[in-house]
């Protein structure tokens, strides 16, 4: 679509107030849960060399075939901006060294992918996701997803659902492949050109296909974990025992395999039906990735934030995003009390008091009008009588009481009433 140049590119978005606040609770809340489970923040760059993301998420992938934003820079280097953020934490681990060989960390931040946007697909869109390095234990993915669900929970999602599967050892690829080619083999002809690709080139990622023909013939392939060995077996069991044990539900979906090639056992989804086509929410799992002669281990998750808000919206009782608090609304009638207003308000804010002032000449019922519509628990006024006094009248908003006050003992009176020393 051609832009008529105030617009954002198709797939991206302005979020603006009130719907910003929204982002803002979101964060805040998902910021207090990773803390509770001993992840910190990590923020990495947007963009990177391209090399890191091919060699991280595997060349022929969807997200690395199409859907990467790709640049030659000034210098001639090859970089694109980020399609997700694993790979740029695997990078800052391994440029880290010891110091983040077992590190928790987590990021929200945009992420960008050129994809045909429809609802729920957007090509800039926004993910909170977390990594637990290092850990080995099948305890670190069982923590991941009772993390997400924590998480999903507290910011007031219900109907979601988790699904799970494995990806088997880095060893058991070639056999998987295999063992999924021969199956697929008799299929071909009813399969979408798309598949038949994905057959010769990457053919798991014929799992991954929405076409609802290819779904249907799909359905009839036996698991992926036919064809794996032992230890990535009785390391699914061992994830599905604990899950178990604190009593997270989870459906075992023998086709998720999902669209980026670092993951090596644990895979896993969260789905909502409300979100339709678009239906993943979350999606995670335990990796393995190799950089020079470095290599980094994990299991983590990204949660898609406009997908979460968009759940959200569609609930019977979507919660109001919260307004901004207005302590103090301070009107202005006489222009000559203009300037102490205004040392006033940098004085209240300075002590962390939430702080509007008008400055406008409009009449003092519009005034207040509007310092009800901000949500103002007191407004200051000055009229010529108390500008000629020396005084700022003060009026509290919930109970109406008003009385006159010099600068002083009006600082005081605010203070204290906000529990400001
Ligand atoms: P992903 O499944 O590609 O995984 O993305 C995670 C979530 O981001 C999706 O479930 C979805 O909610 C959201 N998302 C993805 N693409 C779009 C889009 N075009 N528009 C809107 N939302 C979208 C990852 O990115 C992995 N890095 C997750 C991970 C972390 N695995 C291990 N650690």
């Amino acid at each position: 679509m051609a832009s008529n140049g105030y617009q954002p590119l198709a797939g991206m978005s302005d979020i603006l107030p009130p719907e910003i606040r929204r982002w803002q609770q979101i964060e805040q809340v998902g910021r207090r849960i990773l803390e509770a489970y001993g992840f910190d923040e990590i923020r990495t760059p947007i963009l990177e060399s391209t090399g890191l993301f091919e060699r991280a998420i595997g060349d022929s992938t969807d997200v690395i075939e199409k859907e990467m934003y790709r640049f030659t820079d000034r210098g001639g280097r090859d970089i694109s901006l980020r399609p997700e953020g694993t790979a740029s934490v695997m990078r800052a681990v391994i440029a880290g060294g010891s110091d983040l060989a077992d590190a928790r960390l987590y990021y929200f931040g945009p992420m960008f992918r050129a994809e045909r946007p429809q609802a729920g697909r957007k090509r800039q869109f926004h993910q909170l996701g977390a990594e637990a390095i290092g850990e080995p234990n099948p305890a670190a993915d069982v923590e991941c997803i009772a993390l997400q669900r924590h998480i999903l929970s507290a910011w007031g999602l219900e109907g979601f659902r988790v699904e799970l599967n494995t990806r088997g050892e880095p060893d058991d690829g070639p056999a998987v492949a295999e063992g999924m080619r021969n199956a697929l083999r008799p299929l071909l002809g009813e399969l979408c050109d798309d598949c038949r690709t994905r057959y010769d080139k990457n053919v798991l990622r014929v799992l991954d296909c929405k076409n609802p023909g290819c779904k249907d013939v799909l359905a009839s392939l036996p698991p992926v974990t036919a064809f794996m060995g032992e230890a990535a077996r009785s390391y699914l069991d061992e994830v599905c025992d604990l899950l178990k044990l604190l009593d997270i539900e989870v459906t075992l979906n023998p086709r998720l395999v999902r669209g980026l090639d670092y993951y090596a056992h644990t895979v896993w989804e969260i789905v909502h039906d409300a979100l339709g086509a678009q239906d993943a929410l979350c999606g995670g799992g335990r990796y393995r990735f190799e950089l020079g002669r470095r290599s980094v281990e994990g299991v983590g998750f990204a949660m898609g934030l406009e997908r979460v808000l968009m759940v959200l919206a569609s609930s019977s009782t979507p919660a109001a995003a919260p307004p901004r608090r207005v302590q103090v609304y301070i009107a202005t009638q006489d222009p000559a009390a203009f300037r102490e207003n205004l040392i006033l308000a940098q004085a209240l804010r300075v002590r962390g008091v939430n702080c509007s002032i008008e400055m406008r000449p409009r009449t003092l019922k519009k005034q207040m009008r509007a310092a009800n519509l901000a949500g103002a628990e007191w407004v200051v006024i000055r009229g010529e009588q108390e500008l000629e006094e020396g005084t700022f009248l003060l009026k509290n908003m919930a109970e109406g009481g008003q009385e006159a006050l010099e600068m002083p003992a009006l600082m005081e009176r605010l203070l204290n009433a906000f529990s400001i020393r």
